[in-house]
């Protein structure tokens, strides 16, 4: 059991010095779905990419729905809307779910562990 917590004390403690810093993310969208749910797409250097679902969480979909105006936050992974295409921008989110922008959460920028069979999505409520 002691093993198992030092396990996943290492692991917890690799994931947060991978991530890297915030991201300055010009817009974000869902793509695939509708008004409330989709893949979640954002827009860095004038290009729209993807999320990866490493880490992908409730939190992080909370501040997706809540930066587009809407409430509630489902994660979901593994393409749910499909795949996208172009950058994969975001890897390793980690919000608190306080943020009022995904580009305020702390994650890797950019991706070299991921393929858009992972894109991230979610599912908000309309306020
Ligand atoms: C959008 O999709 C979600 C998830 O499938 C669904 O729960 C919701 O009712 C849909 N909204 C509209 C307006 O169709």
């Amino acid at each position: 059991m002691a093993m198992l917590w030092c396990a996943i004390l290492l692991t917890a403690a690799s994931l947060r010095v991978s991530t890297g810093a915030t991201v300055d993310l010009q817009d974000i969208r869902l793509a695939n779905g509708n008004a409330t749910a989709g893949r979640v797409e954002v827009l860095i250097d004038r290009m729209w990419g993807t999320v990866c679902d490493d880490s992908w969480a409730d939190e992080d979909a909370g501040v997706v729905c809540r930066s587009l105006g809407l409430t509630g936050g489902v994660a979901l992974s593994k393409a749910a809307y499909g795949k996208g295409q172009g950058p994969i921008h975001m890897d390793d989110v980690h919000c608190t779910g306080d943020e009022n922008s995904l580009g305020k959460c702390w994650t890797n920028i950019g991706s070299d562990n991921c393929l858009h069979s992972e894109d991230a999505a979610v599912i908000c409520q309309t306020a």
